[in-house]
This record gives structure tokens, sequence and C-alpha cells, in this order.
């Protein structure tokens, strides 16, 4: 029994970096980075997993250590108990601090361009959610949300590449939270607000839309797709959704720009 506590305390350790070893290559990692600003985001979570990682090894190592070689088989004495030292707590009480107080400055620019810097452009489309589903709008000829002649979609967003994306975040009833992981985009949609989200896909391709906050019985479904396509693509797929809905609501709904 003397050195089984120390067996299992390194096995801790090569269990979690052998996890961390197999993990990308039977792909269960982070999925594959489509947008602009994923590559800052990922950069601030392999710095913080690596600092954490230093950490975890450094500790689970001494742990291990000091239960081996002071384990019960051959040392029988009592052992001695102290009431702690203010010096070593002042230690590891600024160390945590300066950290998070670094990382909050580094991660600032990263932050500010995902959530601050917010494109002069007019919104590309506007994404509701509701329970369960994404309610998706699109401005009709005119250019324009909230006209006449918008057009309708149901979990379904479609986007043109190498482009920014601006959406207009709506929720009708309770919270929800807009994730496209692809995009390390993540956002939560707040019933009586309309909330500016950006990014610029990189590669076209079709990717998912997953509500990200538990939002009723029905928010495993909250699922959707986007898809980006060349701006060619898009204008084509844009026009012949517009034609669609013209011929099912008359032309009177399509609004007066259409000749
Ligand atoms: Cu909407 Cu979960």
């Amino acid at each position: 029994m003397g050195r089984f506590w120390s067996i299992l305390f390194l096995m801790v350790l090569v269990g979690g970096l052998g996890t961390f070893a197999v993990a990308p290559v039977i792909n269960h990692w982070l999925p594959k980075d489509v947008s602009e600003h994923g590559r800052a985001i990922d950069g601030l979570f392999y710095f913080i997993l690596g600092l954490t990682g230093v950490v975890f090894i450094a500790t689970e190592g001494v742990m291990f250590w000091f239960l081996w070689k002071y384990n019960s088989d051959s040392h029988s004495e009592p052992v001695k108990f102290t009431h702690g030292s203010h010096s070593l707590e002042i230690v590891w009480t600024i160390i945590p601090a300066a950290t998070l107080l670094f990382i909050a400055i580094y991660q600032m620019n990263a932050w500010a361009a995902a959530k601050m810097r917010k494109p002069e452009i007019p919104p590309t489309l506007e994404v509701t959610a509701h329970q369960f589903g994404w309610s998706i709008r699109y401005p009709g000829t005119d250019g324009e949300l909230g006209t006449k002649d918008d057009i309708y979609l149901e979990n379904e967003l479609h986007v043109p590449v190498d482009e920014e994306v601006l959406l207009e975040l709506k929720s009708a009833d309770v919270l929800h939270s807009f994730f496209l992981p692809n995009f390390r985009v993540k956002q939560d949609a707040v019933p009586g607000m309309k909330i500016p989200v950006w990014f610029r896909p990189k590669a076209e391709g079709k990717y998912d839309i997953v509500c990200a906050e538990l939002c009723g019985w029905g928010h495993y479904k909250m699922k959707g797709q986007i898809l980006v396509q060349s701006r060619r693509d898009f204008d084509l797929w844009l026009s012949q959704k517009f034609a669609e809905q013209s011929a099912v609501k008359g032309p009177a709904a399509a609004g007066a720009s259409e000749e």
C-alpha cells in the first residue's frame, strides 16, 4: 500500500498528457478554423493551455514525488503539521494575480477585433433565435433589412467568402447562444436586444450553427447550417430565393423595386 497513492498520481499525470497527445490524432480537437479572427482566438487558447499545462505537470510531478519519497512503508514516524507560511501565501497569491493581469492585457486586441471594432457596413442579415430554431432574414433587392421584400429562411445561413459578414442577433423568447464553432464565434442572443456579430469567412464549405445555451426541452435540436459560397454563387442563391418567395407571395409583396 505504501506506494499506491504515488503511482495513482503518476497515472493522472501520464493519462492527462496522453489524452492531449492522442486527441488531435483521433480528430477530437478544435474544429477547423475558417474565420479571419480565429487564429488570434486559437492562439490565446493554446497560450493558456500551455501555461496551465506547465502548472499541471509541475504540481502533479511534485505530488507524485513527495508521495513516493515519504510513503508510509519507509517513514513510520508520525508527520508534523505546520500552520502555513505567511510569505509563501503572499507568493502564491501574487503569481496567479500577475498571471491573470497579464492575460487580461494580452488578450485585449483579440477581444476588441472580435467584439468591439464593429465593421462600418450595412448588416448582411438578421438572425432571430427562438425555441427551437434560427430564423434568418436577408434584405431583398432594396438591400435594406426590415422592408417588405425581405427574404426569410429557417436554420439556413449563406454568406460570401472573403468578405466581412455583419449580422444582427435577436431572440424571440429566451436566452440562446449563437455558436459557430468553425468561425470561433459565440454570442448570447438576449430578448429585447439587437446584438451585432461579425466575422470574415476564409474558406468555402458547409459548417454548423448550434445553440450553446440551455434554452428549453428542444435545445438539442437548435441546429442550423452555414454555407460559405463564392460571391457569385451567393448572389445567385439570393436572387433565386427572392424569386421563389415573390412567386409565392405575389409581386405586390415582393416590393416596389422589383421590375
Ligand atoms: Cu437555444 Cu439552446
